[in-house]
């Protein structure tokens, strides 16, 4: 089997997506077309940034804040959700973390609770697989599912099965009060398959100290945080980040060595995003990434997409990448994909199902 197709079967773990950065191309352009015709935005000024394969940095940061006016709307906010959790389950993305900014807009009666509550929703209404996540009447693993597909002989077809949980993501825009919000958010919706807090945004935008405290409340209520780290050079807010010992780092490209020493003796696992880190021109070729010293290092690293619609990526075409840029073969590139189980924010009865996942893909993948 071809490098790639082999890429596409692997059972892979998605620790670090946006939800907004994995829109559909289709879809972003169908919603722009419809804002351009009640004249919020203008179509032609974004359609061509849309279309277009490999974009440069400023014009990520122009589909950021279009992807803001787009998410304004619940229906739109569940849409998305749904057609982003059947994309990466096609990938074979057996366990999903999918990371998203809740966000309040007065006009549009929309709350930080009622935009998770159209995320929500969104899980809810997936039905081309099975999704698992977590309802509120049983804090237990619940399967939702579509009409159940059967073949010509009407036996029932083995659908595939996704895991799907969420962290709450506070933007580096965002005030100290608006930073609480979303961690207690975080804590009210632990029920609905919340797992913990992600700190993201414009790396040049905010002060360390504006979100410190609610990521400090949410160390004390239990809630497992990752932060994008050193996207910029900033050693004092790098240092600072290191120091409140994050479950997970995303990123990390610009840490010195002193920072690394202390990252490596944490153990803190390293959410790697290879096309996303080339394409925001944070490094200026994968030959000089730090996934080579890591994996050499056998520090825990998972692969991730960061925006796979932004970035024109999948998680196959990253493992792809990996295998192809750092030279590793299939068995390493399993024994990668599996261990990211580790690092995922879920339960121990999870991972076991997962561990089991791949287990049986060990016999067809690798002989
Ligand atoms: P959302 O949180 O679902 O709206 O996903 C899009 C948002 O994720 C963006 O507006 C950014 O705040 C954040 N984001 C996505 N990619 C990056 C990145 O590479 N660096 C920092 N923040 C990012
Ligand atoms: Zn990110």
């Amino acid at each position: 089997m071809e490098l790639m197709e082999w890429c596409r079967e692997l059972p892979k773990i998605e620790l670090h997506a946006h939800l907004n950065g994995s829109v559909r191309d289709s879809t972003l352009l169908e919603l722009a077309k419809v804002l351009g015709e009640k004249g919020v935005i203008v179509f032609a000024d974004v359609a061509h940034v849309i279309m277009k394969n490999g974009r440069s940095l400023p014009e990520c940061f122009m589909l950021f804040d279009l992807f803001h006016i787009l998410t304004t709307d619940h229906q739109t906010v569940t849409r998305i959700t749904k057609e982003v959790i059947e994309d990466f389950a096609a990938e074979n993305v057996v366990y999903l973390e999918l990371r998203t900014t809740p966000k309040k807009n007065e006009a549009k009666g929309m709350t930080k609770r009622s935009y998770m509550e159209a995320v929500i929703d969104g899980i809810k209404a997936v039905d081309s697989v099975d999704v698992a996540f977590v309802t509120s009447d049983t804090s237990k693993l619940m399967t939702c599912s579509g009409s159940i597909p059967v073949n010509g002989t009407g036996s029932p077809i083995k659908r595939k099965k996704i895991y799907v949980r969420l962290l709450l993501s506070i933007d580096r825009r965002e005030t100290t009060a608006a930073a609480m919000e979303t961690v207690n958010l975080a804590m009210d919706l632990k029920d609905f398959g919340v797992v913990g807090i992600d700190l993201s945004g414009n790396p040049v935008i905010g002060e360390w100290e504006t979100f410190l405290p609610a990521l400090k409340h949410a160390k004390e209520l239990g809630l497992p945080i990752t932060l994008h780290c050193a996207e910029v050079p900033n050693k004092k807010e790098i240092q600072a980040m290191l120091d409140i010992h994050p479950q997970r780092i995303g990123h990390a490209c610009f840490l010195e060595d002193e920072e690394w020493r202390k990252a490596k003796f944490l153990k803190i696992p390293v959410e790697i995003c290879l096309t996303s880190n080339i394409r925001t021109e944070r490094l200026s070729s994968l030959h000089n990434h730090h996934f080579a010293d890591l994996y050499k290092a056998k520090h825990p690293l998972s692969l991730c997409t960061d925006d796979s619609g932004l970035f024109s990526t999948t998680l196959s075409n990253e493992y792809y990448l990996a295998a192809s840029t750092f030279g590793l073969n299939k068995s390493e590139i399993f024994v990668l994909a599996r261990s990211a189980i580790q690092y995922a924010f879920v339960d121990d009865e999870v991972k076991e199902e997962l561990t089991k996942v791949f287990d049986d893909a060990e016999k067809r993948l690798i002989s």
